[in-house]
C-alpha cells in the first residue's frame, strides 16, 4: 500500500549567490544542498512556487508542488544530482548529459542544440504543409488540361510558372500559340471561379472530416 506523504522542500538563502536547499521531512531535516540563483529560479518556475526572502513570508499558496523529489548517485564516483520531478509546469525539460572529459560534454550540447534547432524548423515546416499542399492541389487543374490536351504537362506548366507576370495566363488547350487566355478570348467570371474553388475545398473539407473526425475537431 502506497501512503501519499507531503514533503515541504524549502531554499535558504544563505550569502549572495548560493543557496541553501532543505528538504524537511515530516519536521526533520535530512537533506542539504546547495544550488545556485538561476537554478532556484528554474526550480521557480517549474514547480509553480514563489521565492521569498524571509521564512516568516513563508504562506501555503507560495508553495510549488512537485511529484518526486530525490537523489541520484552515479556510479562510484560522488558526483550528486538532485532530480526534482512531476512538477506544476511540466513544460520544461531538464537534459542531463555525461561525458568523460569537458570535450566529449560540449560537444553532445552542441549535437542536442542542433537537433532541438532542426525540430524547430520542422515544427514550422508543418505548420506551412497545409498551404503547400492547397497549392500542390491548385496545380492539378493546369496539370490535367495540359495532360488532357496530350501536352507534356510538367513541362508546360514549368513553362508557364516561368512565365507567371501575367495573370491572364494558362494551357494553350487548342495550340493556337498563345498561353495568353485574353488573347484567345478565353474568359470566366472571377466569382464563378471563385465558387469551384470554394466547392472543391468544401467537398475535401469534408472527406477529410469523414476520414479524420477528432483532428477535424481541432483545427476547426
Ligand atoms: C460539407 O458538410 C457540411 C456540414 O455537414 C454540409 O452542410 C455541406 O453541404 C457539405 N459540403 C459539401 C460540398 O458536401
Amino acid at each position: 500500500m502506497v501512503h501519499q506523504t507531503r514533503v515541504l522542500v524549502w531554499l535558504f538563502v544563505s550569502g549572495v549567490s548560493m543557496l541553501k536547499l532543505t528538504i524537511c521531512f515530516f519536521n526533520v531535516n535530512f537533506l542539504h544542498r546547495w544550488v545556485g540563483g538561476p537554478q532556484i529560479e528554474l526550480i521557480a518556475i517549474a514547480t509553480g512556487g514563489r521565492i521569498v526572502p524571509r521564512f516568516e513570508e513563508l504562506t501555503s499558496d507560495k508553495l510549488g508542488y512537485a511529484g518526486v523529489v530525490k537523489e541520484l548517485c552515479f556510479g562510484t564516483t560522488k558526483d550528486r544530482m538532485l532530480v526534482i520531478e512531476e512538477c506544476t509546469n511540466s513544460k520544461v525539460v531538464t537534459i542531463f548529459i555525461r561525458g568523460g572529459n569537458r570535450m566529449i560534454v560540449d560537444e553532445a550540447k552542441r549535437s542536442i542544440h542542433d537537433a532541438l534547432c532542426r525540430i524547430l524548423n520542422l515544427i514550422k515546416t508543418l505548420e506551412q504543409y497545409p498551404f503547400r499542399a492547397f497549392a500542390d492541389a491548385l496545380e492539378s487543374i493546369p496539370l490535367a488540361l495540359a495532360e488532357n490536351s496530350g501536352l507534356n504537362p510538367i513541362h508546360t506548366l514549368t513553362e508557364i510558372k516561368a512565365r507567371q507576370n501575367n495573370a491572364a495566363l494558362g494551357i494553350d488547350c487548342l495550340c493556337k500559340g498563345t498561353a495568353d487566355m485574353k488573347e484567345q478570348h478565353v474568359i470566366e467570371t472571377l466569382h464563378s471561379k471563385n465558387e469551384q474553388i470554394l466547392l472543391a475545398t468544401e467537398v475535401v473539407r469534408n472527406i477529410s472530416l469523414l476520414l479524420y473526425p477528432d483532428d477535424g475537431k481541432q483545427h476547426r
